[in-house]
C-alpha cells in the first residue's frame, strides 16, 4: 500500500464538555482522493470535521490521539498559525452555510475579506470563471448579490465556490451538496470530482446518500456512536458490507420498488455512555454474549476493508 498520506487521523477522541463524542477514530487520506464519511445524524461527522478544523473555539477538545495534515500535527498549532493553514491548505464548506455568509453584506466584499484573511488576492475575474466552470447562473452579476436574495441551493454553492476558489489541498465538504436539487447536485459532484482529478485535491466529503458517495468516493468510512465501523474501498464496502449497520445503512436506501424503507429500530447509544463490549449490541441481530463485554477495533478483513465487529473477524 502507498504509504504517503495527506491526512492521517491518529486514534481520535474528542470530547464535549464530559461527553465522548468521538471515540478512537483512524484513518488515513491519500493526496488526491475523495474519503467519503457517513452515518446516522449525531454519529460525530460534523465533530470530526471540525477536529481537522481546530476545536477549541467550537467548544470541543481533542482529549487523545493526533491529526497530521501533510507530516504536521495540526492540533498542537496555535491560533495564528492554524488560520494561516485554513483557507490555503485546507479548504471548508460547512453543514449550513446560511450561517457562513453574512447576509445582508454582498458576496464580493465577503470574498475578498476571506481570501485577504489568508493573504490570498482576491481576483474577481478568477471568480467569475470559476462560477462559470461549475455552471452557476448568472455568472457576471452572482457577486453583487447579498445572501438572501439567493436560494439556499446558490447560497451552497457560492461557498463551495469561495473554498475552491482558495486552493486548498484538503477539501473538507459537510453535507455540501444536500441543500441542491438532484441536478445542481449532480454537476457539483462532477465538478468536484473533475477539479480533484485535475488539480489532485483530497477531499473528507460528509454525506448521508450513500448514492452520492458511490458517485464520488474512493473510499468510504461508516461511523456508529462516534466510532469508525467500516473503512475501506469503496467497491469492497458497498459491495460488499460486512458490520451489520453497514448492512442496515444500504437496506434503507430507497429502492426502485417505491416502499418506503425500513429504518433501523431503536436508537444509537447517548453522547459519551461507556459500553462494555460492541456498542451496536441493543440494535444487532447478530449480537451474541461475547459481543457484550468484548470490544472490536478496526481489522483488515481483506486488503483494503476494515470492520470493527466479531462477524468480519470470523469469530462467530
Ligand atoms: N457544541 C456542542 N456541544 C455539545 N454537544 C455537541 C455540540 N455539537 C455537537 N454535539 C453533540 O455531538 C454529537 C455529534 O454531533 P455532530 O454534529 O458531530 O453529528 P453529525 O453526525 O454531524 O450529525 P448530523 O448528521 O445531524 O449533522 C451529537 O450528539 C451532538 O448533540
Ligand atoms: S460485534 Fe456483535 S453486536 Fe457488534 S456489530 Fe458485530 S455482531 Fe453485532
Ligand atoms: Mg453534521
Amino acid at each position: 500500500m502507498d504509504d504517503k498520506y495527506l491526512l492521517e487521523i491518529n486514534n481520535l477522541t474528542v470530547t464535549y464538555g464530559q461527553f465522548k463524542i468521538i471515540t478512537e477514530v483512524s484513518f488515513k487520506v491519500r493526496p488526491g482522493e475523495i474519503v467519503c464519511i457517513a452515518g446516522e445524524s449525531g454519529c460525530g461527522k460534523s465533530t470530526l470535521i471540525k477536529s481537522v478544523l481546530g476545536l477549541k473555539q467550537l467548544g470541543a477538545q481533542i482529549t487523545e490521539g493526533s491529526v497530521i495534515l501533510d507530516g504536521r500535527d495540526i492540533t498542537r498549532l496555535g491560533v495564528e498559525e492554524r488560520r494561516q493553514i485554513l483557507g490555503t491548505q485546507i479548504g471548508y464548506v460547512p453543514q449550513n452555510t446560511r450561517g457562513s455568509f453574512n447576509n445582508i453584506r454582498k458576496y464580493d466584499v465577503q470574498y475578498k475579506e476571506t481570501m485577504n484573511a489568508h493573504n490570498l488576492p482576491f481576483i474577481r475575474e478568477d471568480a467569475i470563471k470559476l462560477f462559470k466552470r461549475l455552471n452557476f447562473p448568472d455568472t457576471e452579476r452572482l457577486l453583487s448579490y447579498e445572501p438572501w436574495e439567493m436560494s439556499g441551493g446558490m447560497n451552497q454553492r457560492m461557498a463551495i465556490a469561495l473554498a475552491v476558489l482558495q486552493g486548498p489541498k484538503l477539501m473538507l465538504a459537510d453535507e455540501a451538496t444536500s441543500v441542491l436539487d438532484v441536478t445542481s447536485q449532480k454537476e457539483v459532484i462532477e465538478e468536484l470530482a473533475q477539479l480533484r482529478d485535475e488539480l489532485g485535491w483530497s477531499i473528507l466529503f460528509i454525506t448521508h446518500n450513500l448514492g452520492v458517495a458511490s458517485h464520488i468516493a474512493d473510499r468510504l468510512g461508516v461511523m456508529y456512536a462516534g466510532r469508525m465501523v467500516e473503512y475501506g474501498d469503496i467497491r469492497k464496502v458497498l459491495d460488499d458490507p460486512i458490520h451489520p449497520y453497514t448492512r442496515n445503512l444500504l437496506a434503507a436506501i430507497p429502492g426502485k420498488d417505491r416502499k418506503m424503507p425500513v429504518g433501523l429500530e431503536g436508537r444509537p447509544p447517548l453522547d459519551g455512555a461507556e459500553w462494555e463490549g460492541c456498542n451496536f449490541v441493543p440494535r444487532c441481530k447478530y449480537a451474541c454474549e461475547e459481543c457484550k463485554h468484548k470490544k472490536y477495533s478496526l481489522n483488515e478483513i481483506v486488503p483494503g476493508h476494515w470492520v470493527s465487529c466479531a462477524e468480519g473477524r470470523g469469530e462467530k
